[in-house]
């Protein structure tokens, strides 16, 4: 075990470590990382998530308002949101809004925010499960998300809901979406995330959302044995936001799940679609902000 004397909060004795992103992680008999052990149920609910070909993702995230209300460009997901679903690999929102505005005829796989407890009046890390596991069969989710917060008050109970999620979503081949929350007083950086997303694959999460980070971003991907994708993170200008995705793809993100830096863009569609060249194609993000502003143009 660590001594906590001489221990700091990344985990680092201080001694170099050997995160070797050079090498490319070995899988073996499946396309995704970490997942080639899997039943095949889970392996084709990920083959939805993660395009075989790219073995990379573009999710959508809508599910802010299960906190935030209806923030900026969630005031009206049949308006805003509902024209973006063909244009992306998967969905990510709530119950709620799946049932009462995503049509049943969208056959995209749909990743079911499930934890829930707190909004951004309260302490947003007293989170629960919220979903049990039959409505999440009922829904044909493909994925489950669960909020986790490393280091946070209430650590131990988001490690739970994680932990609870995983062994429900196993009894029936559904795969857990271990979603890395920073809480106001941890840092945004390789040490914090690699930690967090670490823990929450050990736990048995069979991928991870998580930050990009400018500094050693390709050892938090190295030392994960699972998927990661990053979130987008508040409204960034399109360019940037694209330049971002790229160096996380280039330093081992499997994709993104992106909200704000779509939904929020002065036009989503194009940026979606600019997203996704940079995520599948590897598109160089001044090429892809070239397409975004034609289609701006166009539109
Ligand atoms: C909101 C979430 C979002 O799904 C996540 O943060 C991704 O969205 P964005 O790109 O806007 O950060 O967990 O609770």
């Amino acid at each position: 075990m660590p001594d906590e004397q001489t221990t700091t909060p990344g985990g680092d004795t201080g001694e170099s470590k050997a995160f070797s992103p050079d090498i490319p992680f070995e899988t073996p008999g499946f396309f995704l990382r970490g997942s080639a052990s899997l039943d095949w149920g889970m392996k084709n609910r990920l083959s939805r998530i993660f395009n075989p070909k790219s073995g990379r993702t573009v999710m959508l995230a809508f599910d802010h308002g299960y906190i935030m209300g209806p923030t900026t460009g969630l005031e009206r997901i049949d308006l805003n949101i509902v024209p973006l679903c063909d244009h992306v690999d998967v969905l990510m929102c709530t119950r709620g809004i799946l049932r009462s505005c995503v049509p049943p005829s969208c056959t995209k796989p749909v990743a079911l925010r499930v934890s829930a407890g707190a909004t951004i009046l309260k302490d947003l890390s007293y989170e629960h499960v919220g979903v049990d596991i039959e409505d999440a069969v009922r829904l044909n989710a493909a994925a489950m998300a669960v909020q986790v917060y490393v280091g946070g008050e209430h650590e131990h109970d988001t490690l739970e809901n994680l932990t609870k999620t995983i062994d429900a979503g196993n009894r029936v081949g559904i795969p857990t979406l271990g979603v890395t929350a920073v809480g106001r007083e941890m840092v945004r950086d390789a040490r914090y995330l690699g930690l967090s997303c670490r823990i929450i694959a050990e736990l048995g999460a069979h991928y991870i959302k998580t930050y990009y980070c400018e500094k050693d971003f390709e050892q938090v991907t190295s030392a994960c044995p699972v998927p990661i994708v990053i979130a987008g993170g508040k409204k960034l200008p399109e360019l940037d936001a694209l330049k971002m995705c790229y160096n996380a793809v280039q330093q081992g993100a499997a994709g993104v799940d992106m909200g704000r830096n779509i939904f929020q863009a002065d036009n989503p569609v194009a940026m979606v679609k600019a997203v996704c060249a940079v995520v599948h194609e590897l598109t160089p993000p001044a090429d892809a902000y070239q397409m975004y502003q034609d289609m701006c143009h166009q539109a």
